[in-house]
């Protein structure tokens, strides 16, 4: 693949974001009065190998998400694209990847619930791809063990634990993931399993996944105190750019 590959990025923000309480859908929650789904955006946009970028909205939401990204300053370089997403988060990443125009042959999988992510992790992700990987992932060492417990018979009842995986071979995985478009494509095609991230899918066709350094600041909004720490970033980053 060559270094004239052209790349798009899809951004599924089509959750409801429940386990941040009550409230507009997670992507739309403001991070310093800026939607976290622009943040988002920008991010990507922060490349200069990204042409693209396809942002996957609630169906019942895709009009307002449009003016969102109408009524935020992005680069004039990179096309927007709105479209409505569906049931599960594999089911929205499909919609992006659905209206990806001929010319794309990179397409990052970005999480809109990851909006700090540094554009250096974007940009080591594509070209580990141009490299010829055809899946990476962004990831970090765990600083928690982590136990594989069997469900508990019945609710309220303890959980037993049946594994402890080696701490220093397991990754936490982040986004974007970047993919060779025709292989996310296939995986796509292929894969029904209920899956949380892209890679697991290109993972099952049997084809290789590479690892690249992940960031602290790529974390996933997912709980409350996490969107005190986003808060807590942006401002560290606005107090470092007046030096
Ligand atoms: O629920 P979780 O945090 O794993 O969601 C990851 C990403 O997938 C979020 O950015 C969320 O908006 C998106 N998603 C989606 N469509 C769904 C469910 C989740 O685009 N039906």
């Amino acid at each position: 693949m060559s270094s004239e590959s052209r790349t798009a990025v899809v951004i599924p923000a089509a959750g409801r974001g429940v386990r941040l309480g009550p409230g507009a859908p997670k992507a739309l929650r403001a991070l310093n009065g800026t939607p976290m789904l622009i943040h988002a955006v920008r991010a990507m946009a922060a490349s200069r190998a990204v042409s693209l970028v396809v942002v996957v909205a609630p169906p019942e939401g895709a009009a307002e998400v449009k003016t969102l990204l109408d009524d935020h300053a992005l680069p004039e370089r990179t096309d927007f694209l709105v479209v409505p997403g569906g049931e599960s988060r594999q089911e929205s990443v499909r919609a992006g990847l659905d209206v990806l125009p001929p010319g794309i042959d990179i397409v990052l999988v970005h999480d809109a619930a990851r909006p700090l992510v540094p554009v250096d992790t974007v940009d080591g992700v594509i070209e580990a791809v141009r490299d010829g990987a055809p899946a990476v992932v962004p990831a970090l060492p765990l600083a928690d063990t982590v136990k594989q417990v069997e469900p508990a018979a019945a609710p309220g009842e303890a959980e037993a634990v049946v594994a402890t995986p080696e701490r220093a071979r397991l990754r936490a995985v982040q986004t974007p993931q970047g993919f060779d478009r025709a292989t996310l494509v296939r995986a796509h095609e292929t894969v029904t399993d209920n899956v949380t991230d892209d890679a697991s899918m290109v993972e099952q066709l049997g084809l290789p996944v590479v690892v690249v350094p992940g960031h602290e600041e790529a974390f996933k909004v997912t709980r409350p105190l996490d969107l005190l720490l986003a808060e807590a970033v942006l401002a560290r980053r606005r107090a470092n750019d007046g030096f």
